[in-house]
């Protein structure tokens, strides 16, 4: 047995997360108490498929699951519905039934696809995560939110549907790109800036020790989950820098990718903060980012950004709410007017 890290998550449907280098060759001893005999679909991406889908088809069928593996090609345009319609029809001519499960072999985009086939299919079968990239070991395949895109926006269809275990093997992003690998220390910052310092400490120095980082941004993500899972508080506050974040991604047309978004996303709300009363961390954050590696500047301005911003998702009647750092490792919710938000964009922006 290799070792490895079990975090526990308490919420509609409870379920383990473990975390260790080299795991995926353990996935039968773990899958077993939870699924007992059955068949299993597993959906990956063609990337994620040649790197690794013969090695966990052969770990399955070792441990006497008979796996049927869909393949989708690699990035966030499979997270449609198109191809969700088509995994539906795959689990249906593989004749899987209640008692049989949904492995997500892959980034976020695999993930939240096969969380949402396995919510519907049958009106609920189990699913588990083996997340392949940082961010979804940090952030998506926690949580259980499962969505697809649709042409009038990301994420837009979905279900709150948690998974029944999360086996995150840390070796498998050894062959992630550079930049991919980036966006999700993204997120891991997000975690130390909104909760806690001490894991925002440890990421000054990169690069981070994989294993412990995520397992600590886990527990974070969990804590989190556990006091609101459906979204309707607390749980808000991992949007830190999303509100910016999603509303450059969308104006680049994806160009910029979530993690660059959301970097850029954070010092916007940084530098935010201290104009809203709130603590300024705005210069030691950006100096941590671009350490990371990313490009801190906002090619929009104020008005471009305040305009994509409002037909953004997150907005409820005239206010927005925006996650702002009062210190490091401690943000807060704060409701602001639109004409607020506007106001203090052009004074961020010009
Ligand atoms: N459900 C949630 O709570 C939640 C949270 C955050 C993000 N998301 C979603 O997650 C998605 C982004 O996730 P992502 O960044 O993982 O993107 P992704 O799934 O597209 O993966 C990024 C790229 O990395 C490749 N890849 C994956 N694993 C690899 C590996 N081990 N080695 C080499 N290449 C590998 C993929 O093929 C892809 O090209 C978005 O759709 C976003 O909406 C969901």
């Amino acid at each position: 047995m290799l070792p490895y890290t079990t975090i526990h998550v308490e919420a509609s449907r409870s379920y383990d997360i473990h975390i260790g280098r080299g795991i995926l060759s353990q996935i039968g001893g773990f899958l077993r108490p939870l699924l007992g005999e059955c068949r299993v679909a597993v959906l990956t991406d063609s990337t994620v498929d040649d790197l690794y889908g013969e090695r966990l088809i052969e770990t399955l069928g070792a441990a006497g699951y008979t796996a049927d593996k869909f393949v989708v090609p690699a990035g966030e345009a499979s997270k449609c519905a198109d191809n969700l319609l088509e995994f539906l029809n795959f689990m249906a001519d593989c004749k899987l039934t209640r008692s049989d499960a949904v492995i997500a072999f892959g980034g976020g985009v695999v993930g939240d696809m096969a969380g949402l086939s396995a919510a519907l299919y049958l009106r609920g079968v189990k699913y588990v995560q083996i997340p392949t990239t940082l961010l979804a070991a940090v952030d998506s395949s926690v949580g259980g939110k499962t969505a697809i895109d649709i042409p009038a926006g990301k994420n837009l269809v979905g279900a709150f549907y948690q998974p029944a275990l999360v086996c995150c093997d840390t070796e498998l992003m050894d062959t992630l790109a550079p930049e991919v690998y980036r966006d999700g220390c993204a997120e891991v910052i997000k975690y130390g800036v909104i909760l806690d310092k001490n894991l925002y400490d440890k990421l000054q120095q990169p690069p981070f020790d994989r294993e412990s980082v995520v397992a600590r941004c886990v527990e974070i993500k969990r804590d989190v989950v556990q006091q609101d899972e459906f979204d309707n508080g607390v749980r808000g506050l991992l949007n830190f820098g999303h509100t910016f974040g999603h509303a450059i991604e969308k104006m680049s047309r994806f160009g910029v990718s979530h993690g660059s978004a959301v970097a850029k996303g954070m010092v916007i709300a940084a530098r935010m903060a201290p104009l809203c009363g709130r603590g300024n961390v705005a210069e030691e954050l950006s100096a941590l980012l671009a350490g990371y590696g990313f490009d801190l500047s906002c090619p929009y301005s104020a008005d471009d950004l305040f305009d994509a911003i409002l037909s953004d998702k997150k907005r409820r009647g005239g206010n927005i709410t925006v996650v702002l750092p009062e210190a490091v490792g401690h943000c807060v919710l704060v409701g602001l007017t639109v004409e607020e938000l506007h106001d203090k964009l052009k004074q961020i922006l010009g």
